[in-house]
């Protein structure tokens, strides 16, 4: 597999083609940003740690039957996956209120949702990622309603999977962010999981173990992220 024409820079990764035209080589990188761009830093070692964390969760995934663009490690920072077909909505799901949805509904952070919650935003910076519903998702034309009900039962699986496994490893998982994209006539997980794009708090003294650390100015950003793949990876 070689590395080849690069083809997209987002804010904390880089897609390459490979001489596979089902294949792309996703890059971590270490910069970190928060309020679409308008912070903006390098955190030594995010992505290294990003790449890891992502891969442990799409392969637990993967294991459990999640269909996702995972395919495997191929370094430090990079790792190979399906080409997809992004579709620019970003899933939302909430176990736990906190962040945007605290601020927007008065919902006080930590109040546990008596239901899961999922929200849709478009995936545009420029537009600031607006939250959106499923009469926008059709009238734009950005997935199909069969599209939407795979996404939204994948969306759930993902944090029926992802909640217990966390709980045995002392984290609660608060929210997260998941993005979907076409392969073929398939619709698979793609993007990252990781903490920048999910709220994980420490069970028991729900010190925040995410990219929150980093926008809110709280420090320790990269010991909270290296703390979570400890905790993976030892099997707390
Ligand atoms: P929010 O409360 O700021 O809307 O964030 C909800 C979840 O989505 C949280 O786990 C962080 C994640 N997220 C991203 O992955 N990318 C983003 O651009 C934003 C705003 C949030
Ligand atoms: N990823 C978004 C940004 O860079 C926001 C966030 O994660 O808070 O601006």
């Amino acid at each position: 597999m070689k590395k080849g024409e690069f083809l997209y820079e987002g804010k904390a990764k880089k897609i390459y083609r490979t001489d596979d035209p089902e294949l792309y080589l996703v890059e971590f990188k270490d910069d970190a940003t928060a309020f679409d761009g308008v912070k903006k830093d390098s955190l030594a070692d995010k992505g290294i740690l990003n790449n890891r964390l992502s891969a442990i969760f799409f392969e637990l995934l993967e294991e459990k039957g999640v269909e996702t663009h995972y395919e495997k490690t191929v370094s430090e920072r990079e790792m190979l996956v399906k080409s997809l077909e992004i579709i620019p909505v970003e899933v939302i799901v909430r176990n736990i209120a906190a962040g945007s949805l605290s601020k927007r509904l008065g919902i006080p952070e930590g109040t546990v949702m008596k239901k899961t919650v999922l929200e849709f935003s478009l995936k545009d910076d420029e537009l600031h990622d607006p939250m959106i519903n499923h009469y926008h998702i059709y009238a734009m034309d950005l997935a199909e309603p069969e599209e939407m009900a795979e996404i939204e039962k994948v969306a759930l699986r993902v944090n029926e999977l992802l909640v217990p496994y966390l709980r045995d490893k002392g984290i609660t998982l608060v929210d997260f962010k998941l993005e979907f994209g076409r392969h073929g006539d398939k619709i698979l997980l793609g993007d990252e999981i990781s903490p920048d794009t999910c709220r994980f708090w420490d069970s028991s003294s729900q010190e925040k173990l995410d990219k929150d650390r980093f926008r809110r100015d709280m420090g320790g950003v990269v010991e909270a992220y290296r703390e979570v793949l400890r905790r993976l990876e030892g099997g707390e």
